[in-house]
């Protein structure tokens, strides 16, 4: 298997080829004067390629990925899969206000089009249950929960899991259970796209615990910033935060650092500055379980 790298997700794409020991494709997307993207592919894939492509802002990278896939089996490959440790669109999951698109159904619909198989991490699952039910070809959900808590039990002596919002208990109850530490969730009402209400309804930990703030994704930031505030109102100190996509939207630094968070950690699934924790290893696994399944 070849994996080749959409732009911006290079150094993630050599790091898993090196944990898997399969090699590297050259891939090269160049923008014209007019907005259009020439792709080409500089490594002919052999039997199987693997396009690493990250899914954060979305909609720019649809066409060109799309044109990779369909240039690398021009190409020759046999197979082309898509490795997107963070997949968009899962949230819009349904049509909240009438005549709206449910866009985590086309996207997976469309991306199952044009893939043969899709290895992810956390995708928002929430009102739809399975990956299965956007993506309709094999898939691998692997889930960072263990790398959460390892960077937890690393950082924090005496935690006090908290979840922002009763969709993050999923994320949140797995840590806790590793970590055999306290744990709740806070109750959001989102008003906006930038505008949400959080409140602590159970706060029965002891206040000398650690608050760590537990969510899947960072986006505007706002989600987490409430959330140090509901839990500073209800006399907690300054909580941690880790997330497993740190898509940091402009402005998110601000706002977090507005409401007192300092410590903060989220995976590579974007690479950012604050992604302390590596999912190379995680990927590799998941690719090669698929490979596995798929093959039997
Ligand atoms: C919500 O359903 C997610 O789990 C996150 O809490 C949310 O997407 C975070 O978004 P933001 O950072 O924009 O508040």
């Amino acid at each position: 298997m070849r994996i080749y790298a959409c732009p911006g997700n290079e150094a993630q794409a050599r790091t898993l080829a090196a944990v898997l020991g399969a090699m590297h494709g050259e891939l090269d997307w160049h923008r014209f004067p007019d907005g259009e993207t020439r792709v080409r592919i500089g490594t002919p894939p052999r039997d199987e390629a693997a396009l690493f492509c990250t899914l954060a802002d979305p909609d720019p990278l649809l066409l060109p990925l799309l044109l990779t896939a369909a240039a690398l089996r021009e190409q020759g490959a046999a197979r082309v899969g898509l490795v997107a440790p963070y997949l968009a669109y899962m949230r819009q999951d349904r049509s909240f206000h009438p005549g709206e698109a449910v866009s985590a159904r086309h996207f997976g619909a469309l991306l199952g089009a044009h893939f043969d198989w899709l290895v992810t991490v956390d995708p928002h699952l929430h009102r739809i249950a399975r990956l299965a039910d956007v993506f309709p070809r094999p898939h691998q959900v692997l889930h960072a929960a263990p790398l959460l808590t390892a960077w937890i039990r690393g950082h924090v002596p005496r935690p006090f899991l908290v979840g922002p919002d009763a969709e993050s208990a999923q994320w949140v109850s797995a840590v806790a259970a590793e970590l055999d530490a306290p744990w709740t969730h806070l109750v959001k009402r989102r008003l906006g796209d930038r505008e949400v209400q959080v409140t602590l309804k159970d706060a029965a930990a002891s206040r000398d615990l650690k608050p760590v703030l537990v969510d899947d994704i960072i986006s505007s930031g706002h989600t987490l910033a409430e959330a140090a505030r509901a839990l500073r109102a209800g006399g907690y100190g300054a909580p941690a935060c880790v997330a497993v996509h740190g898509i940091f939207a402009p402005g998110c630094r601000e706002v977090l650092r507005e409401a007192g968070i300092a410590e903060l950690a989220v995976t590579d699934s974007v690479p950012q500055p604050e992604s302390a924790i590596p999912l190379a290893a995680l990927l590799a696994s998941g690719i090669q379980g698929l490979r596995r399944k798929v093959s039997s």
